[in-house]
C-alpha cells in the first residue's frame, strides 16, 4: 500500500481554492502535481496570440493540434510552455481567464488535452486538479474530492489574488466567476460535475492548511497507510 501510485482527483468551480490545496497536498504527500486548468489556459493563450477567434469553435477545433504544449508535474516548480515559451504568467491574465471557457468547450480541444492528461497521470503518484478529473479524466482515481465555497468568498479570494481585493473588484470578479461557472457547468462535453463518489469539501470556513490536511487524511485513508 502507501500513497506511491495513487491518483488524487480534485475538482470544483473557480476560486474554490483548488490550485493551492492541490499543490500543497501534492508536496506534503510527496506526489506529482497536475493543474489541468493551466493546460486549457495555455491553449487559449496560444489561440488568442495566433489570432484565432475563440468563439469560433470550428476554427479553434481546426487549429487544436498546432500548439506544442509541455507540462511539468513537479509540485515545487510546475512548468507550462507552449511552442517553447514559458506561459505560466500570461495564462493568468483577465483576457485569457474570460476566454478560456469558450475554448475548453470545444470537443477537439478536450479530446487532445484529456489524452495528454491521462498520459501524464501514467501509473499515478499524482494530485490532479480540474473540472472533470473524477468524472472523465481519471474515473478510477483513488480519492475524489470536490471543493466548493460560497460564491462571494470565491470572488473575494480571486480578487485578492489579483488586485488587492477592492470592493468594486470583488463585485466584478463575482460576475465574471458566475459567467464562467455557468459556461463550464453547462457545456456539452464533460462539464464541471460532481462525481457520484466524490467527497465534498466546503472550504468557505476553512483556511488553506485545513483543506490540505483534509485532503492528505483522505489520501492516507484510501491508500491504506496507517
Ligand atoms: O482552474 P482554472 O480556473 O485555471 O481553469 C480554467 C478554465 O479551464 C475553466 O474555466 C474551465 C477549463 N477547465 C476545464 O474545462 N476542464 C478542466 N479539467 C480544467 C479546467
Amino acid at each position: 500500500a502507501g500513497t506511491a501510485g495513487i491518483v488524487v482527483a480534485i475538482d470544483g468551480p473557480s476560486g474554490s481554492g483548488k490550485s493551492s490545496a492541490a499543490r500543497g497536498a501534492a508536496r506534503r504527500l510527496g506526489l506529482r502535481y497536475l493543474d489541468t486548468g493551466a493546460m486549457y489556459r495555455a491553449i487559449t493563450w496560444w489561440m488568442m496570440r495566433a489570432g484565432t477567434p475563440v468563439d469560433d469553435a470550428d476554427e479553434v477545433a481546426a487549429r487544436s493540434g498546432e500548439p506544442d504544449l509541455r507540462v511539468g508535474t513537479d509540485p515545487d516548480l510546475p512548468t507550462i510552455t507552449v511552442d517553447g515559451m514559458d506561459v505560466s504568467g500570461p495564462i493568468r491574465s483577465r483576457e485569457v481567464t474570460n476566454a478560456v471557457s469558450a475554448v475548453s468547450a470545444v470537443p477537439a480541444i478536450r479530446q487532445r488535452l484529456v489524452a495528454m492528461q491521462r498520459e501524464l497521470i501514467g501509473d499515478g503518484g499524482i494530485v490532479v486538479e480540474g473540472r472533470d478529473i473524477g468524472t472523465t479524466v481519471a474515473p478510477d482515481a483513488t480519492v475524489k474530492v470536490y471543493l466548493t465555497a460560497h460564491e462571494q468568498e470565491r470572488a473575494r479570494r480571486r480578487a485578492a489574488e489579483g488586485l488587492g481585493g477592492a470592493k468594486a473588484e470583488v463585485t466584478l470578479t463575482q460576475q465574471e466567476l458566475a459567467v464562467r461557472d455557468r459556461l463550464d457547468s453547462t457545456r456539452t462535453t464533460s462539464p464541471l460535475n460532481q462525481a457520484a463518489d466524490a467527497i465534498v469539501l466546503d472550504t468557505t470556513e476553512l483556511n488553506l492548511n485545513q483543506v490540505i490536511e483534509r485532503i492528505c487524511a483522505l489520501a492516507d485513508e484510501r491508500a491504506g497507510t496507517p
